[in-house]
């Protein structure tokens, strides 16, 4: 495995109260990365999300669909240590049960490159969500899943982010953060019960905002997207499964 260095951890506990609270008691929350954890975005932000340019296309998409690009690595989480160390590079597997569509098969997608790995925005995020989920009461430590994911749409092909339907994703925890929207109308987060009835449902618009979902309590769900004008969009997001061990 690869250990990266993080810096101390930080108490966070105000900061993170609201999501604490609101995930407690709805078992999601909404918020926004610079606003709820950075406090501001520099050029670093930036940079990271022209990663978003560099991905590869899926091409397990048991719709045939060519509008989704990602990468994806695995990693473990210390929260006690704040120490995130890799995985040796695999695939990324769901159960059927989870994932109707695309469950059931192993596949193997690009991993995320060292540049993301390491960047300061991963490592803060993870900090921040594996504090919240210990002061819920989940432990210290986790598998990660990390994916980076690009959904494109033009005329005549419409984006599907999660062409499954309503699902799971096999976590404990499911986070999603909007990198960018580039042009597209749609792309709506959707949360429903386990008795699959609607929750909840927000267009994450800005840069930074995020969803936080327990995926043993809920199904989620995101509608597709369409091109805004003539011209190609895209949606980026950086999701991150917390998995307990
Ligand atoms: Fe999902």
């Amino acid at each position: 495995m690869n250990t990266i260095d993080m810096s101390p951890r930080i108490e966070i506990l105000d900061e993170s109260s609201k999501a604490v609270s609101e995930i407690q008691k709805d078992r999601y929350c909404f918020g926004n990365y610079v606003d709820d954890f950075a406090g501001k975005l520099d050029q670093t932000w930036d940079d990271f999300c022209s990663t978003w340019d560099d991905l590869g296309a899926d091409s397990f998409m048991a719709d045939e669909g060519s509008y989704r690009e990602r990468r994806f690595s695995m990693a473990v989480y210390d929260a006690e240590s704040s120490e995130l160390s890799y995985k040796r590079h695999g695939c990324y597997f769901q159960k059927e049960g989870d994932n109707p569509l695309n469950g059931g098969v192993e596949r193997k997608f690009d991993a995320i490159t060292p540049y993301v790995a390491g960047h300061g925005i991963i490592k803060d995020l993870v900090r921040h969500y594996g504090t919240i989920f210990s002061v819920l009461g989940y432990g210290n430590h986790w598998d990660l899943q990390i994916h980076q994911v690009r959904i494109k749409t033009s005329n005549g092909e419409t984006g599907e982010p999660s062409p499954e339907g309503i699902h799971k994703d096999g976590t404990n925890f499911t986070t999603l953060v909007l990198i960018n929207r580039n042009g597209v109308i749609g792309g709506e987060n959707m949360l429903f019960d386990n008795n699959k009835e609607l929750l909840a449902s927000k267009v994450l618009e800005n840069q930074g905002d995020f969803v936080i979902l327990n995926d043993k309590e809920l199904y989620h769900d995101v509608s597709a997207i369409e091109p805004a004008s003539e011209s190609p969009g895209y949606r980026d997001m950086l999701m991150i499964g917390f998995t307990q061990i």
